[in-house]
Protein backbone atom coordinates (compact mmCIF):
# COMPACT_ATOMS: atom_id res chain seq x y z
CA UNK A 1 0.00 0.00 0.00
CA UNK A 2 2.79 2.22 0.80
CA UNK A 3 4.69 1.93 -2.14
CA UNK A 4 1.74 2.34 -4.51
CA UNK A 5 0.91 5.72 -2.16
CA UNK A 6 4.15 6.66 -3.22
CA UNK A 7 4.44 6.14 -6.73
CA UNK A 8 1.05 7.77 -6.86
CA UNK A 9 2.57 10.68 -4.97
CA UNK A 10 5.98 10.77 -7.52
CA UNK A 11 3.28 10.34 -10.45
CA UNK A 12 1.31 13.45 -9.64
CA UNK A 13 4.95 15.89 -8.75
CA UNK A 14 5.74 14.57 -12.01
CA UNK A 15 2.83 15.90 -13.78
CA UNK A 16 2.96 18.99 -11.95
CA UNK A 17 6.66 19.94 -13.27
CA UNK A 18 5.44 19.08 -17.08
CA UNK A 19 2.53 21.71 -16.03
CA UNK A 20 4.48 24.37 -15.42
CA UNK A 21 4.64 27.74 -17.33
CA UNK A 22 7.32 27.78 -20.04
CA UNK A 23 10.13 29.47 -19.24
CA UNK A 24 11.23 33.21 -20.84
CA UNK A 25 12.91 32.98 -24.04
CA UNK A 26 16.02 35.16 -24.78
CA UNK A 27 16.98 36.89 -27.60
CA UNK A 28 20.17 37.63 -28.53
CA UNK A 29 21.74 40.69 -29.17
CA UNK A 30 23.92 40.63 -32.65
CA UNK A 31 25.85 43.21 -34.24
CA UNK A 32 24.68 41.34 -37.67
CA UNK A 33 22.33 43.06 -39.73
CA UNK A 34 19.26 40.92 -39.33
CA UNK A 35 17.33 43.10 -42.39
CA UNK A 36 17.38 39.95 -44.48
CA UNK A 37 17.24 36.87 -42.25
CA UNK A 38 16.21 33.53 -43.82
CA UNK A 39 15.65 30.47 -42.08
CA UNK A 40 18.77 29.39 -43.60
CA UNK A 41 20.83 32.50 -42.48
CA UNK A 42 24.27 31.71 -40.45
CA UNK A 43 23.38 34.37 -37.89
CA UNK A 44 20.69 31.74 -36.61
CA UNK A 45 23.41 29.70 -34.70
CA UNK A 46 23.96 32.06 -32.46
CA UNK A 47 20.27 31.97 -31.16
CA UNK A 48 19.46 29.79 -27.71
CA UNK A 49 15.85 27.45 -28.47
CA UNK A 50 13.85 27.15 -26.04
CA UNK A 51 10.82 24.71 -25.94
CA UNK A 52 6.74 26.53 -26.21
CA UNK A 53 4.48 24.45 -25.98
CA UNK A 54 1.04 24.81 -28.33
CA UNK A 55 -2.47 24.13 -26.97
CA UNK A 56 -5.46 23.31 -29.32
CA UNK A 57 -7.88 26.09 -28.13
CA UNK A 58 -10.69 24.61 -26.90
CA UNK A 59 -12.33 27.45 -25.18
CA UNK A 60 -15.00 28.08 -28.49
CA UNK A 61 -17.26 25.82 -30.42
CA UNK A 62 -16.77 26.69 -34.17
CA UNK A 63 -20.01 26.87 -36.41
CA UNK A 64 -17.87 23.52 -38.54
CA UNK A 65 -18.79 20.39 -36.92
CA UNK A 66 -16.05 18.33 -38.43
CA UNK A 67 -13.62 21.20 -36.99
CA UNK A 68 -14.91 21.18 -33.65
CA UNK A 69 -14.28 17.09 -33.61
CA UNK A 70 -10.68 17.88 -34.63
CA UNK A 71 -9.95 20.27 -31.66
CA UNK A 72 -11.80 17.41 -29.50
CA UNK A 73 -8.38 15.60 -30.40
CA UNK A 74 -5.91 17.67 -30.93
CA UNK A 75 -2.48 16.76 -28.92
CA UNK A 76 -0.42 19.92 -27.47
CA UNK A 77 2.78 20.46 -29.49
CA UNK A 78 5.81 21.45 -28.44
CA UNK A 79 7.69 24.18 -30.83
CA UNK A 80 11.21 25.85 -30.65
CA UNK A 81 11.43 29.18 -30.73
CA UNK A 82 14.88 31.21 -30.75
CA UNK A 83 15.04 35.18 -31.01
CA UNK A 84 17.88 37.62 -31.53
CA UNK A 85 17.78 41.52 -31.79
CA UNK A 86 20.11 44.33 -33.22
CA UNK A 87 19.77 48.43 -32.52
CA UNK A 88 16.56 47.92 -34.65
CA UNK A 89 14.76 44.47 -35.78
CA UNK A 90 13.74 41.47 -33.45
CA UNK A 91 14.46 38.07 -35.58
CA UNK A 92 12.17 34.94 -34.16
CA UNK A 93 12.51 31.17 -35.96
CA UNK A 94 10.04 29.04 -34.49
CA UNK A 95 10.88 25.40 -35.31
CA UNK A 96 7.85 22.55 -35.10
CA UNK A 97 7.30 18.86 -35.93
CA UNK A 98 4.76 18.31 -38.86
CA UNK A 99 4.38 14.76 -40.35
CA UNK A 100 3.11 16.24 -43.76
CA UNK A 101 3.82 19.32 -45.74
CA UNK A 102 0.71 20.82 -46.88
CA UNK A 103 1.14 23.91 -49.13
CA UNK A 104 -1.70 25.56 -50.67
CA UNK A 105 -2.32 26.17 -54.41
CA UNK A 106 -3.36 29.35 -55.25
CA UNK A 107 -7.03 28.02 -57.12
CA UNK A 108 -7.51 24.81 -54.82
CA UNK A 109 -9.82 25.65 -52.14
CA UNK A 110 -10.23 22.47 -50.73
CA UNK A 111 -6.70 21.99 -49.38
CA UNK A 112 -5.89 23.90 -46.47
CA UNK A 113 -1.94 24.99 -45.86
CA UNK A 114 0.08 24.59 -42.96
CA UNK A 115 1.39 27.93 -41.36
CA UNK A 116 2.30 29.69 -38.11
CA UNK A 117 1.52 33.56 -36.72
CA UNK A 118 3.33 35.05 -33.82
CA UNK A 119 0.95 37.98 -31.98
CA UNK A 120 2.75 40.92 -30.05
CA UNK A 121 0.59 42.76 -27.31
CA UNK A 122 0.29 46.38 -28.84
CA UNK A 123 1.64 49.68 -27.50
CA UNK A 124 0.90 50.59 -23.72
CA UNK A 125 2.91 52.59 -21.48
CA UNK A 126 2.97 48.96 -19.75
CA UNK A 127 1.97 45.99 -21.57
CA UNK A 128 -0.33 44.73 -18.72
CA UNK A 129 -2.52 43.12 -17.95
CA UNK A 130 -2.38 41.63 -21.22
CA UNK A 131 -4.79 41.40 -24.11
CA UNK A 132 -7.05 38.20 -24.91
CA UNK A 133 -5.11 35.38 -25.77
CA UNK A 134 -7.35 34.86 -29.15
CA UNK A 135 -6.61 38.14 -30.83
CA UNK A 136 -6.94 40.60 -28.51
CA UNK A 137 -9.67 42.58 -26.80
CA UNK A 138 -11.55 45.80 -26.45
CA UNK A 139 -8.72 48.64 -25.25
CA UNK A 140 -6.49 45.81 -25.54
CA UNK A 141 -4.71 45.38 -29.14
CA UNK A 142 -2.30 42.66 -30.43
CA UNK A 143 -0.67 42.67 -33.69
CA UNK A 144 -0.91 39.17 -35.60
CA UNK A 145 1.77 38.13 -38.28
CA UNK A 146 0.23 35.45 -40.20
CA UNK A 147 2.50 33.31 -42.90
CA UNK A 148 0.73 30.51 -44.61
CA UNK A 149 2.20 28.31 -47.19
CA UNK A 150 1.05 28.37 -50.23
CA UNK A 151 2.48 27.83 -53.64
CA UNK A 152 0.54 30.71 -55.42
CA UNK A 153 -2.14 33.54 -54.01
CA UNK A 154 -4.32 35.18 -56.21
CA UNK A 155 -6.43 37.77 -55.37
CA UNK A 156 -8.22 40.04 -57.81
CA UNK A 157 -8.90 42.70 -54.95
CA UNK A 158 -6.24 41.94 -52.32
CA UNK A 159 -9.41 40.88 -50.25
CA UNK A 160 -9.18 37.47 -50.37
CA UNK A 161 -12.20 37.30 -53.44
CA UNK A 162 -12.15 34.90 -56.35
CA UNK A 163 -13.96 37.08 -58.83
CA UNK A 164 -13.62 33.82 -61.81
CA UNK A 165 -15.62 30.91 -61.07
CA UNK A 166 -14.22 27.85 -63.04
CA UNK A 167 -15.37 24.78 -63.01
CA UNK A 168 -12.87 22.15 -63.76
CA UNK A 169 -15.45 19.69 -64.40
CA UNK A 170 -16.31 20.86 -67.44
CA UNK A 171 -12.81 20.94 -69.26
CA UNK A 172 -14.03 19.68 -72.61
CA UNK A 173 -16.42 22.95 -72.87
CA UNK A 174 -13.96 25.35 -71.41
CA UNK A 175 -10.73 23.82 -71.42
CA UNK A 176 -9.21 27.13 -73.84
CA UNK A 177 -10.84 29.28 -71.31
CA UNK A 178 -9.57 27.08 -68.36
CA UNK A 179 -6.09 26.94 -69.93
CA UNK A 180 -6.21 31.02 -70.27
CA UNK A 181 -7.33 31.15 -66.68
CA UNK A 182 -4.61 29.25 -65.26
CA UNK A 183 -1.81 31.31 -66.93
CA UNK A 184 -3.00 34.57 -65.79
CA UNK A 185 -3.40 33.51 -62.31
CA UNK A 186 0.76 32.03 -62.39
CA UNK A 187 1.30 35.45 -63.93
CA UNK A 188 -0.65 37.52 -61.38
CA UNK A 189 -0.18 35.26 -58.35
CA UNK A 190 2.29 35.91 -55.66
CA UNK A 191 4.25 33.37 -54.08
CA UNK A 192 4.45 34.37 -50.80
CA UNK A 193 1.65 34.79 -47.96
CA UNK A 194 2.47 36.76 -45.34
CA UNK A 195 0.67 39.25 -43.67
CA UNK A 196 0.44 41.52 -40.69
CA UNK A 197 -3.29 42.49 -39.17
CA UNK A 198 -4.12 44.47 -36.01
CA UNK A 199 -6.99 44.14 -34.08
CA UNK A 200 -8.93 44.23 -30.24
CA UNK A 201 -10.63 40.85 -30.56
CA UNK A 202 -12.05 38.67 -33.08
CA UNK A 203 -13.63 40.06 -35.91
CA UNK A 204 -12.05 43.64 -35.56
CA UNK A 205 -8.77 42.40 -37.15
CA UNK A 206 -7.75 44.55 -39.97
CA UNK A 207 -5.54 43.85 -42.28
CA UNK A 208 -2.52 46.69 -42.49
CA UNK A 209 -2.24 47.47 -46.01
CA UNK A 210 -0.65 51.05 -45.69
CA UNK A 211 2.98 50.06 -45.19
CA UNK A 212 3.35 50.87 -41.25
CA UNK A 213 3.84 47.32 -40.44
CA UNK A 214 7.10 46.44 -41.96
CA UNK A 215 7.71 42.59 -41.19
CA UNK A 216 9.61 39.74 -43.46
CA UNK A 217 8.40 36.48 -43.08
CA UNK A 218 8.83 32.77 -44.53
CA UNK A 219 8.75 29.07 -43.91
CA UNK A 220 11.26 26.41 -45.12
CA UNK A 221 10.46 22.48 -44.95
CA UNK A 222 12.90 19.90 -43.92
CA UNK A 223 13.18 16.39 -41.95
CA UNK A 224 9.58 16.53 -41.16
CA UNK A 225 9.09 19.85 -39.94
CA UNK A 226 9.19 23.66 -40.32
CA UNK A 227 11.23 26.17 -39.41
CA UNK A 228 8.85 29.86 -39.65
CA UNK A 229 11.20 33.02 -39.60
CA UNK A 230 9.75 36.42 -38.89
CA UNK A 231 11.48 39.58 -38.52
CA UNK A 232 9.86 42.84 -37.58
CA UNK A 233 11.13 46.37 -36.15
CA UNK A 234 11.58 46.48 -32.59
CA UNK A 235 9.73 49.77 -32.63
CA UNK A 236 6.81 50.83 -34.96
CA UNK A 237 3.06 52.09 -35.22
CA UNK A 238 2.12 48.97 -33.55
CA UNK A 239 4.80 48.04 -30.81
CA UNK A 240 8.10 49.75 -29.04
CA UNK A 241 9.85 46.42 -27.73
CA UNK A 242 12.20 46.90 -24.39
CA UNK A 243 13.14 44.40 -21.79
CA UNK A 244 10.74 41.35 -21.84
CA UNK A 245 8.19 41.32 -24.63
CA UNK A 246 5.00 39.25 -24.36
CA UNK A 247 4.22 37.09 -27.59
CA UNK A 248 2.22 33.95 -28.68
CA UNK A 249 2.56 31.64 -31.21
CA UNK A 250 0.47 29.58 -33.26
CA UNK A 251 0.58 27.22 -36.22
CA UNK A 252 -1.61 25.75 -38.59
CA UNK A 253 -1.32 21.87 -39.60
CA UNK A 254 -3.32 21.81 -43.14
CA UNK A 255 -3.60 18.39 -43.08
CA UNK A 256 -5.96 18.43 -40.29
CA UNK A 257 -7.63 21.05 -41.57
CA UNK A 258 -5.61 23.66 -39.68
CA UNK A 259 -7.13 26.86 -40.75
CA UNK A 260 -8.82 29.94 -38.63
CA UNK A 261 -9.76 27.91 -35.22
CA UNK A 262 -8.07 24.93 -35.82
CA UNK A 263 -4.78 25.67 -34.48
CA UNK A 264 -2.16 24.84 -31.85
CA UNK A 265 -1.56 28.05 -29.52
CA UNK A 266 0.77 29.17 -27.18
CA UNK A 267 -0.12 31.42 -23.75
CA UNK A 268 1.87 34.32 -23.87
CA UNK A 269 4.94 34.07 -23.51
CA UNK A 270 8.02 36.37 -22.46
CA UNK A 271 11.35 36.91 -24.57
CA UNK A 272 14.17 38.77 -22.67
CA UNK A 273 16.18 41.12 -25.18
CA UNK A 274 19.34 39.66 -23.35
CA UNK A 275 21.69 43.51 -22.20
CA UNK A 276 18.38 45.32 -21.43
CA UNK A 277 17.04 45.56 -17.70
CA UNK A 278 13.84 42.84 -17.78
CA UNK A 279 10.03 43.92 -16.73
CA UNK A 280 10.14 41.85 -13.60
CA UNK A 281 6.10 42.10 -13.06
CA UNK A 282 5.53 41.42 -16.58
CA UNK A 283 8.22 38.54 -16.77
CA UNK A 284 6.73 36.69 -13.23
CA UNK A 285 3.02 37.09 -14.69
CA UNK A 286 4.00 34.78 -17.81
CA UNK A 287 6.36 32.47 -16.14
CA UNK A 288 5.00 32.05 -12.64
CA UNK A 289 2.13 29.40 -11.87
CA UNK A 290 -0.26 29.90 -9.56
CA UNK A 291 0.76 28.69 -5.55
CA UNK A 292 -2.52 27.38 -4.85
CA UNK A 293 -4.21 24.38 -3.98
CA UNK A 294 -5.45 22.89 -7.15
CA UNK A 295 -7.22 19.99 -5.13
CA UNK A 296 -9.18 22.66 -2.65
CA UNK A 297 -9.61 24.48 -6.40
CA UNK A 298 -11.86 22.15 -7.80
CA UNK A 299 -13.76 21.70 -4.65
CA UNK A 300 -13.96 25.85 -4.60
CA UNK A 301 -15.10 25.80 -8.09
CA UNK A 302 -18.40 23.56 -7.54
CA UNK A 303 -18.80 24.93 -4.59
CA UNK A 304 -19.43 28.31 -6.66
CA UNK A 305 -21.39 26.69 -9.02
CA UNK A 306 -18.74 27.56 -12.21
CA UNK A 307 -19.23 23.95 -13.89
CA UNK A 308 -22.95 24.94 -14.16
CA UNK A 309 -22.14 27.02 -16.86
CA UNK A 310 -18.78 25.65 -17.86
CA UNK A 311 -17.82 22.33 -19.04
CA UNK A 312 -14.96 21.10 -17.20
CA UNK A 313 -13.69 17.98 -18.91
CA UNK A 314 -14.50 16.36 -21.79
CA UNK A 315 -16.57 13.62 -20.46
CA UNK A 316 -19.13 16.65 -19.27
CA UNK A 317 -22.04 17.39 -21.97
CA UNK A 318 -21.48 20.17 -24.15
CA UNK A 319 -22.38 23.26 -23.08
CA UNK A 320 -23.42 26.90 -24.60
CA UNK A 321 -23.61 28.99 -21.43
CA UNK A 322 -20.33 29.40 -21.52
CA UNK A 323 -16.43 28.68 -23.12
CA UNK A 324 -15.82 25.56 -22.12
CA UNK A 325 -12.82 25.78 -19.54
CA UNK A 326 -11.17 21.93 -20.43
CA UNK A 327 -8.32 22.60 -21.62
CA UNK A 328 -8.04 26.76 -20.19
CA UNK A 329 -4.45 26.41 -18.75
CA UNK A 330 -2.80 25.27 -21.81
CA UNK A 331 -3.59 28.71 -22.77
CA UNK A 332 -3.52 30.97 -20.45
CA UNK A 333 -1.61 32.86 -17.57
CA UNK A 334 -2.26 32.72 -13.98
CA UNK A 335 -2.61 36.46 -14.27
CA UNK A 336 -5.85 36.31 -16.94
CA UNK A 337 -7.32 33.60 -14.85
CA UNK A 338 -7.44 35.30 -12.00
CA UNK A 339 -8.46 38.76 -13.74
CA UNK A 340 -11.66 36.42 -15.45
CA UNK A 341 -12.83 35.53 -12.17
CA UNK A 342 -12.81 38.50 -10.25
CA UNK A 343 -13.09 41.14 -13.43
CA UNK A 344 -15.57 39.22 -15.61
CA UNK A 345 -16.27 41.97 -18.03
CA UNK A 346 -12.25 43.34 -18.07
CA UNK A 347 -11.81 40.85 -21.14
CA UNK A 348 -14.69 39.75 -22.88
CA UNK A 349 -14.17 35.83 -25.03
CA UNK A 350 -16.05 37.34 -27.99
CA UNK A 351 -16.47 33.54 -29.93
CA UNK A 352 -20.22 32.84 -28.87
CA UNK A 353 -22.31 31.54 -31.73
CA UNK A 354 -24.94 33.97 -32.27
CA UNK A 355 -26.91 31.43 -34.50
CA UNK A 356 -26.64 28.29 -32.67
CA UNK A 357 -27.07 30.21 -29.37
CA UNK A 358 -29.45 33.55 -29.12
CA UNK A 359 -31.12 32.82 -26.12
CA UNK A 360 -27.74 32.26 -24.29
CA UNK A 361 -25.27 35.25 -25.03
CA UNK A 362 -21.99 35.50 -23.41
CA UNK A 363 -22.27 39.12 -23.34
CA UNK A 364 -24.64 41.94 -23.35
CA UNK A 365 -24.19 45.61 -24.88
CA UNK A 366 -24.55 48.54 -22.75
CA UNK A 367 -23.16 51.79 -24.82
CA UNK A 368 -21.10 49.75 -26.90
CA UNK A 369 -19.13 48.18 -24.34
CA UNK A 370 -19.63 44.52 -23.79
CA UNK A 371 -20.70 43.18 -20.19
CA UNK A 372 -19.73 39.75 -19.50
CA UNK A 373 -22.77 37.75 -18.65
CA UNK A 374 -21.13 35.59 -16.04
CA UNK A 375 -21.63 36.21 -12.06
CA UNK A 376 -18.92 38.81 -10.56
CA UNK A 377 -17.07 37.32 -7.98
CA UNK A 378 -14.96 39.52 -6.42
CA UNK A 379 -15.76 38.55 -3.06
CA UNK A 380 -14.63 35.30 -2.96
CA UNK A 381 -11.17 35.34 -0.69
CA UNK A 382 -7.95 35.71 -1.97
CA UNK A 383 -7.06 32.26 -1.34
CA UNK A 384 -9.83 30.33 -3.22
CA UNK A 385 -9.51 32.70 -6.09
CA UNK A 386 -5.79 31.32 -6.07
CA UNK A 387 -6.86 27.18 -5.80
CA UNK A 388 -9.19 27.87 -8.12
CA UNK A 389 -6.60 29.08 -10.56
CA UNK A 390 -4.47 26.16 -9.56
CA UNK A 391 -6.85 24.02 -10.75
CA UNK A 392 -7.25 25.93 -13.77
CA UNK A 393 -3.96 25.47 -14.92
CA UNK A 394 -3.91 21.98 -14.82
CA UNK A 395 -6.43 21.46 -17.60
CA UNK A 396 -4.45 21.31 -20.61
CA UNK A 397 -4.44 18.81 -23.52
CA UNK A 398 -2.06 16.13 -23.55
CA UNK A 399 1.03 16.78 -25.17
CA UNK A 400 1.55 14.44 -28.42
C1 LIG B 1 -23.68 32.31 -15.27
C2 LIG B 1 -22.73 31.49 -16.00
C3 LIG B 1 -21.30 31.50 -15.50
C4 LIG B 1 -20.81 31.13 -14.26
C5 LIG B 1 -21.59 30.66 -13.05
C6 LIG B 1 -19.38 31.25 -14.35
N1 LIG B 1 -19.00 31.68 -15.57
FE1 LIG B 1 -17.10 31.95 -16.24
N2 LIG B 1 -17.78 32.69 -18.01
C7 LIG B 1 -19.12 32.77 -18.35
C8 LIG B 1 -19.22 33.40 -19.65
C9 LIG B 1 -20.51 33.66 -20.41
C10 LIG B 1 -17.92 33.67 -20.08
C11 LIG B 1 -17.51 34.33 -21.42
C12 LIG B 1 -17.56 35.84 -21.34
C13 LIG B 1 -16.39 36.38 -20.58
O1 LIG B 1 -15.26 36.32 -21.07
O2 LIG B 1 -16.60 36.84 -19.43
C14 LIG B 1 -17.04 33.22 -19.02
C15 LIG B 1 -15.64 33.28 -19.07
C16 LIG B 1 -14.81 32.67 -18.15
C17 LIG B 1 -13.39 32.54 -18.30
C18 LIG B 1 -12.57 32.93 -19.52
C19 LIG B 1 -12.58 31.74 -20.49
C20 LIG B 1 -11.71 31.83 -21.71
O3 LIG B 1 -11.91 31.01 -22.62
O4 LIG B 1 -10.83 32.67 -21.80
C21 LIG B 1 -12.92 31.89 -17.18
C22 LIG B 1 -11.49 31.50 -16.89
C23 LIG B 1 -14.06 31.67 -16.32
N3 LIG B 1 -15.19 32.15 -16.94
C24 LIG B 1 -13.98 31.06 -15.10
C25 LIG B 1 -15.08 30.89 -14.24
C26 LIG B 1 -14.98 30.42 -12.87
C27 LIG B 1 -13.70 29.97 -12.22
C28 LIG B 1 -16.24 30.44 -12.37
C29 LIG B 1 -16.67 30.11 -10.95
C30 LIG B 1 -15.94 30.82 -9.90
C31 LIG B 1 -17.14 30.87 -13.43
N4 LIG B 1 -16.39 31.16 -14.52
C32 LIG B 1 -18.50 30.96 -13.30
C33 LIG B 1 -20.20 32.33 -17.62
C34 LIG B 1 -20.14 31.86 -16.32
Amino acid sequence: MTKIVTSLLSLSLACSAALAADAAISAVKVTDSLDAVKANSAVWSKAKFSSVTLYPQTSIEMNDKNANAITDTLKAKKAQVGALYDGKNIALMVKWADGSKDVQAGYASTTYSDGFAVQLAGTTAKPQPLPYIGMGSAGRPVVVHLQKANEKVYEPNGNMDVSTQINRNQTALFGKELKEYDAKVASLATTNYARTFVGEGFRSLTEVKDGSAKSTSGMVYANGGWSGTLVRPLQDAYVNLSGTVPLAIAVWDGSKMGRNGVKNLSAWVAVNLEGQKPNEALLADLTTDSKGDATKGKAALETNGCNGCHQMSAADPKNFMAPSLRTIGGYSTAGYLRESIVKPSAVVVPGYNRNAHKNTPWYTLEKGKRISTMTDFSHLDKNTVEDIVAYLQSLKAEVE
